[in-house]
């Protein structure tokens, strides 16, 4: 099997993006799977697609003409009389069906406060064609990208169900794990002052702060897109809003006490802290998870916080 690995082209791909996620399709829509990829495209993503000759699968031609003979129709009572018509078919490439996409993959660079790294948010091989080495160039082909653009390691949050894990331990990820806690919000009584609500964190607040606090895949752009990007077909409940220079996102996944909090930063302060959580409060949440690096822990150390024993399980993979 020729597997060939390219960028994405909004324009012709998308049917065939949604027909390699098969039933995990998480968009429901051609428009949905668009609109988002366009959204990636337009704030920096990297997104493949992975293709094949699509005569195995596809079409080898392609319907240009239709031409029609016809004869005098006087007999019965009409000027003319279709009576054959004829296809001109030509080799399919020139309508795009030289290939057919199985496989998809969507990247992005994340700028942490001290690691640049590329975070694989999307992975999938359609599964007539798994085994075959697809999810593997693609992982090659993300690799080199982010040798490119200066990135020091790969990055994924696998699904540890479809034993994913064993595909990227064959594709040099070791297993990382990630810090997830968990903030009370019942012990707190502090009030909402400065907290301005907005529409959504702007993608500048992204690259131009540092995420301070994260959520668990910790990949500051890929957070901020599933936080702010997609809600518009997600129905995900997400508040955002900035106090002063900080961007603050509170999401929920399904309806629950708990809330996730995203916040980037110039500097994570006890007031900035102290607010967010009032603003958690005010939405009815009880509790907030959230993720942090290690040495910004401290600031955390005068509220109601624990550390759950349960890591999140990441897989990376070193740029050499
Ligand atoms: C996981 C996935 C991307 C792998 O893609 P793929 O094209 O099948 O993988 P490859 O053919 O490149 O496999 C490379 C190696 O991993 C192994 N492998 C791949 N998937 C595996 C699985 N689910 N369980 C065990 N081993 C697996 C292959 O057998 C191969 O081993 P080999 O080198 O010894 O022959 C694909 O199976 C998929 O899309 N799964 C569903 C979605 C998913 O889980 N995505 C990952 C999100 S975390």
């Amino acid at each position: 099997m020729d597997i060939s690995i390219r960028n994405i082209n909004l324009d012709t791909d998308i049917q065939g993006i949604r027909e390699a996620h098969g039933d995990d399709d998480h968009w429901g829509s051609d428009e949905a799977c668009y609109s988002s990829s366009k959204t990636s495209l337009e704030n920096g993503f990297f997104i493949q697609v992975a293709t094949i000759d699509g005569k195995v699968g596809g079409r080898d031609e392609k319907n240009v003409g239709l031409a029609e003979a016809t004869i005098d129709g006087k007999i019965a009572g009409r000027d003319k009389k279709i009576v054959g018509h004829a296809e001109a078919t030509i080799d399919g490439k020139i309508g795009g069906y030289d290939e057919k996409i199985v496989g998809h993959a969507e990247w992005v660079i994340s700028n942490e406060p001290c690691q640049r790294f590329l975070y694989l948010g999307m992975l999938q091989v359609h599964t007539e064609y798994q085994k075959r080495g697809v999810g593997s160039k693609l992982i090659d082909s993300g690799a080199a990208y982010a040798k490119e653009n200066g990135c020091t390691f790969l990055r994924t949050m696998p699904n540890i169900e479809s034993g994913s894990m064993i595909f990227y331990h064959k594709n040099g990820f070791i297993e990382t794990k990630d810090r997830n806690s968990t903030l009370t919000l019942e012990t707190m009584s502090a009030s909402v002052e400065s907290a301005v609500r907005i529409d959504k964190v702007p993608f500048f607040a992204v690259n131009k702060l540092p995420f301070m606090v994260g959520l668990y895949q910790h990949a500051s752009a890929h957070i901020w897109k599933v936080f702010n990007a997609r809600h518009e077909y997600d129905r995900r409940t997400v508040y955002s809003y900035s106090i002063g220079e900080s961007y603050i996102n509170i999401g929920a996944f399904e309806p629950t006490e708990r809330a996730s909090v995203a916040c980037w930063s110039k500097a994570l302060t006890h007031e900035l802290i102290k607010e967010i959580l009032a603003v958690g409060g005010s939405l009815g949440y009880k509790y907030l998870n959230f993720c942090i690096l290690d040495e910004n822990l401290t600031c955390f150390n005068s509220f109601d916080y624990n550390t759950s024993p349960e890591h999140d399980v990441f897989m990376e993979r070193l740029i050499i």
